[in-house]
């Protein structure tokens, strides 16, 4: 008789995100009288930018024309979109990357979640705590996972890197270098960015030791500091040891689109395999590409109406980033993150758990956010907030939580 994948049962019940929806929903059934703001999950409230509709409108009358009508994208995504994106994110920026190096998605999650299938069952993996949750339970599922050790709490193919105030929340090169090694900078969920120069000594560490690195770019549309890496091919290096996964969610407003990309360089070779070309295998096997309208809807991101648009949109999240900063520090509230990210990470009052805090600003207040607890044991005690509300709403939400 066939067997479940008893991997799955090795998770949690459910995905962070889920538990939060489906706490949020039974309150407001018992509470209909109540508005509450959201501030949980970093999903999107601004419309698209008037760029992006029009490139839809035009790629959806294409498609109801005989002469211009397409059907399968091609397995990469589309030339046009792969030729934009090197030479707009890469090249200009003094990175050697090339247009099939680049490989077109629906979204970073779907990507993050499906890289780990071109490595070994038994690879080591290195993760951030606190961490994206994709990124663990993605290797969990795929039996990544070895014996779980009771006195660390966590399995042993999985490596924990502590991200703690006192490292100032970035992860030290571990002695034992992981297989796979995940970074997601601007990080997620703490908001803090790394600097060039730190992130150069990962490269090296790579490189020396045979490891890869997941490099999750998915927020650096908010980067503001001029040492901080928008990619990291920006390091020198990196193209030997490094795969990136890009998103349009947050730079653009995708969230409900769905389009991403993953960069695999040539150079990127374990075990005289390329493997730029397994990526390439699997993507041709297990995706048919993203719809040939969203990926024109990627490619406006880039025209100068795109660029100009999306740089207000960017500021206008980042505007309620210092509201929350500079809100809750005033109110005595030790906060981090929020300066080159969209998330503010904050210290729970009181020594209170995450999710303590989480039912109590619920109930209290009516302000939904996501206990750090819920990205790994280093989260306990804090509590992240999330930029992309509406200014009106995030303002409220502040004023609530200051008044509490
Ligand atoms: C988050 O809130 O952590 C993100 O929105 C989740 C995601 O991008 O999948």
């Amino acid at each position: 008789m066939i067997t479940a994948n008893g991997n799955y049962l090795k998770l949690p019940g459910s995905y962070l995100f889920s538990r939060i929806a489906g706490k949020v929903s039974a309150y407001s059934e018992t509470h209909p009288e109540q508005k509450i703001i959201r501030l949980g999950i970093g999903d999107v409230t601004q419309p698209l930018a008037p760029a992006i509709i029009e490139a839809l409108h035009k790629a959806v009358d294409e498609m109801g024309q005989a002469e211009t009508f397409r059907g399968y994208a091609p397995d990469l995504g589309y030339a046009f979109l792969r030729e934009t994106i090197a030479k707009e994110d890469y090249v200009s920026r003094g990175c050697q990357i090339a247009a099939d190096e680049i490989f077109i998605s629906d979204g970073a999650k779907s990507d993050s979640g499906n890289i780990q299938e071109i490595f070994s069952r038994d690879a080591v993996v290195g993760v951030c705590d606190p961490v994206y949750p994709v990124y663990v339970d993605s290797n969990v599922m795929a039996g990544r996972t070895g014996n779980y050790n009771e006195q660390k709490g966590c399995f042993d193919r999985v490596v924990y890197m502590p991200c703690r105030k006192e490292n100032g929340f970035l992860p030290e090169l571990p002695e034992t270098a992981p297989d796979l090694i995940y970074l997601c900078f601007p990080n997620n969920p703490t908001g803090l960015a790394i600097t060039r120069d730190a992130l150069r000594q990962w490269v090296d560490y790579a490189n020396k030791n045979g490891s890869v690195i997941i490099y999750d770019a998915a927020y650096e549309a908010y980067i503001s500091g001029e040492d901080i890496p928008h990619s990291i091919y920006e390091c020198e290096g990196a193209r030997t040891c490094a795969i990136e996964i890009r998103s349009f969610s947050k730079n653009a407003g995708f969230t409900g689109l769905r389009l991403g990309f993953t960069v695999v360089p040539k150079d990127l070779v374990r075990g005289g395999v390329v493997l730029r070309d397994l990526w390439a295998r699997r993507h041709g096997t297990k995706f048919n590409g993203a719809p040939y309208i969203v990926q024109r809807a990627g490619e406006a991101v880039y025209s100068p109406e795109g660029r100009s648009q999306l740089k207000d949109q960017v500021a206008y999240y980042m505007r309620n980033a210092s509201a929350i900063r500079s809100g809750l520090a005033d109110a005595g509230y030790e906060v981090y993150g929020g300066t080159d990210a969209p998330y503010i990470w904050m210290k729970t009052p009181d020594n209170m758990s995450s999710w303590d805090f989480f039912d109590h600003l619920l109930e209290k207040v009516q302000v939904v956010g996501t206990p750090g607890s819920g990205f790994g044991a280093e989260g306990e005690g804090y509590f992240r907030l999330t930029a992309f509300g509406t200014y009106e709403n995030t303002l409220e939400a502040i004023d609530r939580i200051r008044n509490l």
